[in-house]
């Protein structure tokens, strides 16, 4: 057996590793689902160390499945959920307090405080993100405001902060017995603390959320040999990690400024690949670091991030019980010919991009006696692609980036229906690869340039293969009616707390 790349995926609801070989091609998968959460109202935590205890046995896992060894390893690379936050203690090697994810609405007085301090354009002009409840900072705050003398022992070193990938690869590398505490460039670009033109942290940032230097980890290249595993992984060189949409990016083999991938799960994450120039949109779609190779200049991108979409599917099945299984939303949206005339806006807990509005709620316009379950159905997946088309717009408008396609993964883009409309309004084509688990993938790529194992760029990109494409159908005066009415009902949506 010639040797192979293994890739972690640690994500929000489980954690898997795969081993993929030299032409990219999937060995194995093993995977752990951890628990969800929720102590109050939008609240949603997670335990570092049920995650840490699953992904020790995934790797061994996933090499008992292919039938290789850990010598056969050449490198291992980690992709992980952005933003949940883990402080922990640096002499007993366990959590301190929950790990607060992403999805986590608890900071929204934290990020009220600096918005009303007037601190918002300051903090997008170092860090490019608008103060909001989904980065990874504020929660850091929050977990040293929490416990009495955190803050000091953080000063002190004895207290580290990191998010997923920075907590697995200390626990990886020894954690308590010289473990390395670093992180890699794209995930601390998430955390609303990290000046997004040099790539360090901000002290000014550091000032304003009141955090110690000394409980951070070090920014690294994502592609970097960080250090080598012990234990039962003993030997293998840690050589790579990303956060798990700019893994998507990667995997999709996005490297060339203009390429664009949308995944498709519970929220959707679309990202283009914006070049080696900080990109600056207007507070609607997120300037972030796409991945950094080595000594390479970093390379950003912009996303737009969509906070619901799978979950509305979840929401027509759980709650109002109209389909019994996620896929026979498509069925039921078959069912009839258009949406009647109904639209759905799922702010269920606000909006993300393009229009960052914590308070707006979900609402569903345009109801007659004429609407069935079916016209609801209709509703809800042209939803996902009218939300893509905003973000698109925004770019198209902020950045200046027009897509020529669209990368698409993730669970939904098994839905041809929702594919074909997604690739009806943005009027581009909508193409999905063969090996659809994009976010190992990236992992995976990332470390096997940094130890050689692949060759190149270009080497990536032939690996490229493409399942299904999606080819624009839609009346151009229809999308621009659509649109509009779109646009109409994301009016009523807004605001809708306050
Ligand atoms: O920014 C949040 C994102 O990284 C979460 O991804 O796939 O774990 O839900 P996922």
């Amino acid at each position: 057996m010639s040797t192979v790349i293994a890739a972690i995926d640690q994500g929000t609801t489980s954690s898997r590793c795969m081993l993929f070989d030299r032409q990219g091609r999937t060995l194995s998968l093993a995977q752990r689902e951890h628990q969800q959460t929720f102590p109050r109202p939008g609240w949603v935590q997670h335990d570092a160390d049920e995650i840490w205890r699953h992904v020790r046995r995934l790797v061994p896992e996933a090499l008992d499945q292919a039938g290789v060894g850990v010598r056969d390893v050449a490198a291992l690379g980690i992709a992980n959920q952005r933003e949940t936050t883990v402080v922990w203690d640096r002499t007993s090697g366990r959590s301190l307090g929950p790990a607060i994810t992403w999805q986590d609405t608890r900071t929204a007085d934290i990020v009220a405080e600096l918005v009303a301090r007037g601190e918002d354009e300051r903090i997008v002009e170092i860090t490019g993100l608008p103060p909001h409840t989904y980065f990874a900072g504020p929660r850091l705050r929050w977990l040293l405001d929490r416990r009495p003398g955190l803050r000091e022992r953080a000063a002190d070193g004895e207290v580290l902060f990191g998010t997923m990938e920075s907590w697995l690869i200390w626990n990886l590398t020894g954690g308590v017995d010289g473990g390395v505490h670093v992180t890699d460039v794209t995930n601390a670009s998430r955390t609303m603390l990290m000046d997004l033109t040099t790539c360090t942290w901000s002290e000014t940032m550091l000032d304003l959320l009141d955090v110690p230097r000394a409980v951070l980890p070090t920014i690294r290249p994502s592609g970097e040999v960080y250090g080598t595993c012990v234990g039962d992984l003993a030997g293998v060189p840690i050589a790579g990690a990303i956060g798990d949409q700019q893994a998507a990016l990667f995997g999709q083999t996005c490297f060339t400024p203009g390429d664009a991938k949308c995944t498709y799960g519970t929220g959707a994450f679309l990202l283009v690949n914006a070049g080696t120039e900080r990109p600056r949109p207007e507070r609607t779609v997120l300037p972030t670091v796409a991945f950094a190779l080595g000594d390479d200049a970093p390379v950003y991108a912009v996303e737009g991030s969509i906070a619901m979409t799978g979950s509305l599917v979840q929401w027509l099945r759980d709650s109002l019980e109209i389909i019994e299984t996620a896929p026979q939303v498509e069925t039921l949206a078959r069912s009839v010919d258009d949406n009647g005339g109904c639209y759905i806006v799922p702010a269920f807990s606000g909006l993300f991009a393009p229009r960052w509005d914590p308070d707006a709620r979900g609402t569903i316009v345009g109801l007659t006696s004429y609407i069935r379950k079916g016209h609801i159905a209709r509703a809800a997946l042209e939803a996902t692609a009218w939300q893509t088309w905003e973000v698109v717009e925004a770019i198209r408008h902020d950045v200046g980036l027009d897509l020529q396609s669209l990368r698409v993964d993730g669970g939904m883009t098994s839905n041809h229906l929702l594919m074909q409309h997604v690739a009806d309004v943005l009027d581009v084509p909508v193409e999905r690869p063969l090996v659809s688990e994009t976010v190992c993938l990236g992992a995976a790529y990332v470390a096997g340039l940094t130890v050689g194992y692949w060759a190149d760029l270009s080497t990536l990109a032939h690996h490229r293969h493409r399942a299904a494409v999606w080819r624009p159908r839609m009346d151009p005066a229809v999308r621009a009616h659509e649109s509009s009415q779109w646009n109409r009902a994301v009016e009523h949506a807004l605001g809708w707390v306050s």
